[in-house]
């Protein structure tokens, strides 16, 4: 099949190569010339496990690279449509480069196209699609729409894209759906995953990626709910911490007990300090303003933003009242980017957070393993400084704050990181830890839905050593030991 995929973002250049891997002839366009000339030479823009590996196999053999719209449509069967849909003043999604590149698709379709839309997009696109189309001058009998909604997430985006939990194509007529069908054949009849050298996936289930064919509007509709669903997730699980917190419980078994039931799942309940990036966000609010055009108040989807927002301030206020004051103070941050394994800081609330604690007088230092260049472009210069790695960002810390979820800042060597710091104080916004682990390493370790785990040697409650050692780990997890009033590492009674 010949396939022209417009837009070479992540979504665009990971389906790219993606098609390239599963034997398509792949066309990836962008009107960004110095993307292209890159893209050209082998090199990824983006910070993407297997994109470059990938690339390079399929480079120059399936996959060109093009900045003509026009050109690139001409030589293909199907047409994916993979540019940005930005978040508008209104909260809505801005659609106009979509527009712009159904415009250009238009002057430049000859012979039969199937034009996808792959690009997150409120329900009912496809339509406006169609008719963009139809008034720029294609002829009706000469292509169809579909709309074929991702699924991706950055950093396993490529393993998502082979290895997808489902294939979901919505479709109005035969045409659209056979030649989209056949597109995903290799991953719907398994042969993908016989090939000797396909991108390995361990623990992948299926033998063959289920698909499911719906209409167009179901499809817009199955890729925004399912977004929307998932951000409602977190928020929920990150309003149960806050529960948790105040009467003592551990939101790590909390969650253990409410995902082994297999109608709701383990997955998606981590409780942080929120979601971010360039997906939930906006698309919890962009859904939230289709639903008000449908005159129907999704009151749900305001409050899993509003409990996102507060889940930061509430994390600024923890920071506080670890710190007493933060003025003049050394943090060491791990963690610039919205989640792990991505280079991404759009919407991170890792960014948020060191933001405000610079307004307040703060001295950030910080590492990230990716995303350092990235915050460095937008962060404030003053009292603000990037290391090497964990140790030297926290190294002479009055506190060090765990913001992303990368894996490396799971497995920490928390006596070097004891030996390092000026006060030993781990305030994690991700629950990487076990509070007994962090507190037997010497640190006051504070993190979300559970209580404070406080170190042995810090208990001055006057009993024996032997009673001391042995209710050590027991006290560090009573809510007295919730530092509320600022007042450190004393218990409440
Ligand atoms: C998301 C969707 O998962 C993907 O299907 C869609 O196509 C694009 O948007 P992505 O934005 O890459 O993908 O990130 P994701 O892994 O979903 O995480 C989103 C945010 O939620 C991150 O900030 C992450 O830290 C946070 N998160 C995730 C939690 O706070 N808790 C969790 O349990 C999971």
């Amino acid at each position: 099949m010949r396939i022209t995929v417009i837009g070479s973002g992540y979504v665009g250049l990971v389906s790219a190569v993606c098609f390239a891997e599963l034997g398509h002839e792949v066309l990836s366009v962008d009107n960004d010339h110095a993307k292209i000339a890159l893209l050209r030479e082998g090199q990824v823009p983006i910070h993407e496990r297997f994109l470059p590996e990938l690339l390079n196999r399929h480079r120059g053999k399936r996959l060109s690279f093009s900045t003509s719209v026009r050109e690139a449509v001409d030589q293909s069967d199907a047409v994916f449509i993979t540019v940005g849909t930005p978040q508008s003043e209104t909260g809505e999604a801005d659609l106009s480069f979509v527009e712009a590149v159904a415009r250009e698709i238009a002057s430049a379709i000859h012979d039969f196209k199937v034009v996808v839309e792959k690009s997150t997009v409120p329900v009912r696109t496809c339509e406006s699609l169609r008719k963009t189309l139809l008034l720029n001058g294609a002829r009706q009998d000469l292509f169809s729409v579909a709309s074929n909604p991702e699924f991706l997430r950055e950093g396993t985006a490529v393993t998502d894209f082979l290895y997808p939990d489902r294939v979901v194509i919505g479709v109005d007529d035969q045409v659209s759906a056979s030649l989209l069908s056949s597109i995903y054949r290799p991953l719907t009849d398994g042969s993908y995953y016989r090939q000797e050298n396909a991108i390995p996936l361990t623990g992948y289930a299926h033998a063959q990626a289920p698909i499911i064919v719906t209409d167009a509007k179901s499809a817009e509709l199955i890729k925004h709910a399912s977004n929307a669903f998932l951000a409602m997730k977190i928020s929920f699980i990150n309003a149960v911490a806050n529960i948790a917190e105040s009467v003592g419980a551990d939101i790590e078994q909390v969650c253990e007990g409410i995902g082994s039931d297999s109608r709701i799942g383990r997955k998606f309940l981590n409780a942080g300090i929120g979601y971010g990036g360039s997906c939930f966000p906006k698309d919890v609010q962009a859904f939230r303003m289709v639903a008000e055009q449908c005159n129907y108040e999704f009151g749900l989807l305001t409050e899993v933003m509003r409990v996102n927002t507060e889940q930061r301030t509430r994390f600024l206020r923890k920071v506080r009242n670890a710190l007493w004051t933060l003025r003049g103070k050394r943090l060491g941050v791990l963690g610039l980017a919205f989640k792990g394994d991505t280079d991404d800081i759009r919407e991170s609330a890792a960014l948020e957070i060191i933001s405000a604690l610079l307004k307040e007088g703060a001295c950030v230092c910080a590492y990230d393993p990716a995303a350092i260049p990235k915050a460095k472009e937008v962060l404030d210069e003053n009292n603000m400084s990037y290391a090497a790695d964990p140790y030297m960002a926290a190294a002479g810390c009055d506190a060090v704050l765990i913001l992303t979820e990368w894996k490396e800042f799971a497995q920490l060597d928390l006596e070097k990181l004891r030996s390092v710091v000026k006060h030993p104080i781990l305030i994690d916004g991700r629950n990487l830890y076990r509070p007994a682990d962090v507190a037997r390493a010497g640190f006051v370790y504070h993190s979300i839905g559970r209580s404070v785990a406080i170190p042995e040697s810090m208990i001055f409650d006057g009993k024996s050593e032997a009673t001391r050692r042995e209710s050590a780990i027991r006290l560090a997890t009573i809510p007295g030991w919730r530092q509320e009033s600022g007042q450190p590492l004393q218990p409440a009674s």
